[in-house]
C-alpha cells in the first residue's frame, strides 16, 4: 500500500485532523485511521466492519459491484475452468501458479499428510452418533493442537507452512470420518494414487466391503465446488481466524475458530439452509408465498442462498456452481431433479421482484452447491464441513500473511461504552 498524497481532513470540536489516504493496487482507498484516537481522542464506530478494512492482504480481491472475484489476480471463472483445487491451493499459499515441478512437489506434500495419528480416532467415539459434523469438526480439529507440537513454533516459517499442509491435507480424511461416524461405518484411510477430491470421495463413500471408483464428473465437480471455496479474502470466518492468530494462539486451533464461525447460517452455513428452505417450499406454486415472507419485515425469514455483503451483482461463484448443477444433474440422470426446477423458478421470480433488484439481493456460491452436492450422495448436515474443508487453504494463506505482515498487531476493536457509569457498590440489604 502506498500513501497518494491525498489526505482526509476531520474536524473534532476544536481540533483538526489529517489522515494520510493508502492506494492499494484495485479497489477503494482508504483512509489511514491509526492515529486517529491519539491526535483526536476520538475512535470511529463501524459494527459489522461494513466500511473498515482490517488487514492489508495480496490473496484476494473482490469487487462487489462489478461480481469480480480474483485470486492473486487470476479470475475466479478461469481457475474454475482451467486450473485445479491443488495448483489454486498453491497460488493462494505461494502467491504465483506452479510450474510442473512445483505442483508435483506440492501435491506430493499434501498427499503424504492426509493421514492422521491413529489416536485421533478416540475422539470421534466420545460424540453422540447425531452430533452435527460441524460440532465435531470444531472438536476434531481443534484437538489436532495437541497432536502436532513440532509445527506449532509461529517465527518459524518452515514449521507454519508445515502446519499449513497438515491442516489442507488433513482436513478431508477429518470431515470423511465424522460421516462415516454418523453413519456407523468403519473410517476408510486415504490412498496416495488419487487427487485431492477423488481422495475426499473415496473416503467418503467407500466401504471395506467392496472397491470404490470414484466418478471422474463427480471427482472434477467435487474439485470444482473446492476451487469455489478455496477464499474469499476478508469475510466472517477468515478474519476469526486472523483474530485468534493475531494473539500468536496455535494455528490448529485458529482454523478451528474459523470452523465455529463458519457454521452460522449467515456465512457457511447457508448451503445447509438453501436446500432445508426448498424442501420446505415444496413446490413451484409456493415460491410467491415466500418470496412475500422474505420481504415482510417482521418475519425472520431470509431467502437462503440470497444476498451478500460484498457482491451487489450476481456473485460470480454462483455462475460457475449453476454450470456445474446441470454437469452433475446431467451426468447422473437426475436433470429433471424437481428441487433445481424450484430452485430455478425462485430465482428467476426473486430476480424480477422489485425488493430484491433495489436492495441488489443476487444468488450467491450456497444457492445452488446444495443442489448438487445432494445428488452426489452427501447428506445436508455435510454440506457446510465440505465448505469448511476448502476454505481451509485460505484460512492458512491469511493466516500465514498476516504472520509475515510487519505491521500485524494483536486485533483489539474498541467500544462505544453504553452502559451505566461509574457508581458506588450497593451492599445486599441495601438492594430493591
Ligand atoms: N432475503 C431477504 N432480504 C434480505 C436478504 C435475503 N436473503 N439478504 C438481505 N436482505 C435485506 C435485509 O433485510 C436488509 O433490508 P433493509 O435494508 O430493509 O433492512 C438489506 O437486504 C441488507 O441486508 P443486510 O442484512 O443489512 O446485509 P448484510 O451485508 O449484513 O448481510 C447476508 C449479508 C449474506 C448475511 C444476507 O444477505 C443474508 O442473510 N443472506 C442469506 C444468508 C446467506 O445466503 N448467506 C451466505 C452468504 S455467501 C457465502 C459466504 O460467504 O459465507
Amino acid at each position: 500500500m502506498a500513501e497518494n498524497g491525498k489526505v482526509s481532513k476531520l474536524s473534532v470540536g476544536e481540533k483538526s485532523v489529517q489522515m494520510p489516504i493508502l492506494e492499494g493496487t484495485l479497489g477503494p482507498d482508504v483512509v489511514d485511521v491509526r492515529k486517529l484516537y491519539g491526535d483526536a481522542g476520538v475512535f470511529t464506530f463501524d459494527p459489522g466492519f461494513t466500511s473498515t478494512a482490517s488487514c492489508q492482504s495480496k490473496i484476494t480481491y473482490i469487487d462487489g459491484d462489478e461480481g469480480v472475484l480474483l485470486h492473486r489476480g487470476y479470475p475466479i471463472e478461469e481457475l474454475a475452468r482451467h486450473s485445479d483445487f491443488e495448483e489454486v491451493s498453491y497460488l493462494l499459499l505461494y502467491g504465483e501458479l506452479p510450474n510442473k515441478e512445483q505442483r508435483a512437489n506440492f501435491v506430493r506434500g499434501i498427499t503424504y499428510h492426509t493421514m492422521v495419528h491413529e489416536q485421533l480416532r478416540e475422539f470421534f467415539r466420545g460424540f453422540r452418533r447425531d452430533a452435527h459434523p460441524m460440532a465435531v469438526m470444531c472438536g476434531v480439529v481443534g484437538a489436532l493442537s495437541a497432536f502436532y507440537h513440532d509445527s506449532t513454533d509461529i517465527n518459524d516459517p518452515h514449521q507454519r507452512m508445515v502446519a499449513s499442509y497438515r491442516l489442507v491435507a488433513k482436513m478431508p480424511t477429518i470431515a470423511a470420518m465424522a460421516y462415516k461416524y454418523s453413519a456407523g461405518q468403519p473410517f476408510v484411510y486415504p490412498r496416495n494414487d488419487l487427487n485431492y477430491a477423488e481422495n475426499f470421495l473415496h473416503m467418503m463413500f467407500a466401504v471395506p466391503a467392496e472397491p470404490y471408483t470414484p466418478n471422474p464428473i463427480l471427482a472434477r465437480a467435487m474439485d470444482r465446488i473446492f476451487t469455489l471455496h478455496a477464499d474469499h479474502e476478508q469475510n466472517a470466518s477468515t478474519s476469526t481466524v486472523r483474530l485468534a492468530g493475531s494473539s500468536g494462539a496455535n494455528p490448529f486451533a485458529c482454523i478451528a475458530a474459523g470452523i465455529a464461525c463458519l457454521w452460522g447460517p449467515a456465512h457457511g452455513g447457508a448451503n445447509e439452509a438453501v436446500l432445508l428452505m426448498l424442501e420446505e417450499i415444496g413446490s413451484k406454486d409456493r415460491v410467491a408465498e415466500y418470496v412475500k415472507k422474505a420481504k415482510n419485515k417482521d418475519d425472520p425469514f431470509r431467502l437462503m442462498g440470497f444476498g451478500h455483503r460484498v457482491y451487489k451483482n450476481y456473485d460470480p461463484r454462483a455462475k460457475v456452481m449453476q454450470e456445474t448443477c446441470h454437469e452433475v444433474l446431467g451426468a447422473l440422470g437426475k436433470q429433471d431433479d424437481p428441487l433445481l426446477e424450484l430452485a430455478m423458478e425462485l430465482e428467476r421470480i426473486a430476480l424480477e421482484d422489485d425488493y430484491f433488484v433495489e436492495k441488489k439481493l443476487y444468488p450467491n456460491v450456497d444457492f445452488y452447491s446444495g443442489i448438487i452436492l445432494r445428488a452426489m450422495g452427501f447428506p445436508t448436515s455435510m454440506f457446510t464441513v465440505l465448505f469448511a474443508v476448502a476454505r481451509t487453504v485460505g484460512w492458512v494463506a491469511q493466516w500465514n500473511e498476516m504472520i509475515e505482515d510487519p505491521m500485524q498487531k494483536i486485533g483489539r476493536p474498541r467500544q462505544l461504552y453504553m452502559g451505566a457509569p461509574q457508581r458506588a457498590y450497593v451492599p445486599i440489604e441495601d438492594r430493591k
